[in-house]
């Protein structure tokens, strides 16, 4: 797949992409990255890429005319369509359904804006759609546009060495991931649960499910539907609840029931 990202720091992105999961998707020829910026189209001897807001006000917008040429030579670059997503904290919050949906597709672009934002008319002509990843601000699109490139990347079919991992991963059955042990068995913060190391496939796949189910429940009750488990997954999260495994510790050390779901 290709991803095109405009931003006026694209090395910023070509840096994150050269590591790890990423830059190996990139080697096996899974995921082509490209940057632009948006500078390389704007005229004059300052290449001027953004101006005051009209109203007044802190900082500055960027420009319509130096990322619409530059989005006009991404598209030209490749046959295949491309949607344009801006990445904003006014976008629709990232969750791994749509990282599943952007991975499926063969191109995308994401613009990075920087600034105070973005003329708001190049926006409502050229963005489909506007993702955020968190309920917080940051400088700028990119590290945003980065978090998008990672989470779609290890997606892309032969960029994980373990073929079973990214099924298993936090969010991709809707729970959050089980806990996870190595070597030594014996230490001094603790031992190793006796089921890993039973050899018993269906009582290691049977705990995991549990270990899941039960930490979804106590620390994001947000993502548990009781009623939508099934009868085996209700009856295991019952067991955690009761059992040992089940010591209701919140992370941050308080004890008892999950917190309020907000309304
Ligand atoms: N740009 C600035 N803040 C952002 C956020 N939270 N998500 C996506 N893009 C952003």
């Amino acid at each position: 797949m290709r991803i095109d990202v405009v931003s006026l720091f694209p090395e910023f992105i070509a840096q994150c992409a050269a590591f790890g999961v990423v830059g190996r998707a990139g080697e096996r020829g899974l995921l082509s990255l490209h940057g632009w910026n948006p500078r390389d189209h704007a005229e004059g001897n300052y290449r001027r890429v953004d101006d005051r807001p009209f109203g007044g006000g802190p900082g500055m917008v960027m420009l319509i005319d130096p990322l619409r040429a530059c989005l006009r030579a991404v598209r030209a670059a490749d046959p295949r369509p491309a949607r344009v997503i801006y990445m904003s904290p006014q976008g629709r919050p990232l969750d791994q359904a749509k990282v599943r949906e952007l991975a499926a597709c063969e191109r995308f672009v994401l613009l990075c804006g920087r600034y105070e934002g973005v003329d708001e008319r190049l926006l409502q002509a050229e963005v489909d759609e506007e993702l955020s990843i968190g309920d917080y601000v940051l400088s700028g699109g990119e590290l945003a546009a980065a978090v998008v490139v990672d989470a779609v990347a290890r997606l892309q079919d032969g960029a994980l060495n373990d073929a079973e991992s990214a099924v298993q991963d936090s969010f991709e059955d809707g729970l959050l991931d089980c806990p996870h042990y190595t070597r030594p068995v014996e230490h001094e913060l603790g031992t190793v649960p006796e089921v890993l190391m039973s050899g018993n496939h269906a009582r290691i796949a049977r705990w995991r499910r549990m270990q899941s189910l039960g930490r979804t429940w106590l620390r994001r009750p947000d993502l548990v539907d009781e009623a939508a488990l099934t009868p085996a997954d209700r009856a295991l999260l019952e067991e955690w609840k009761a059992g040992p495994e089940g010591v209701r510790v919140l992370p941050d050390g308080r004890a008892g029931e999950p917190p309020e779901q907000a309304e």
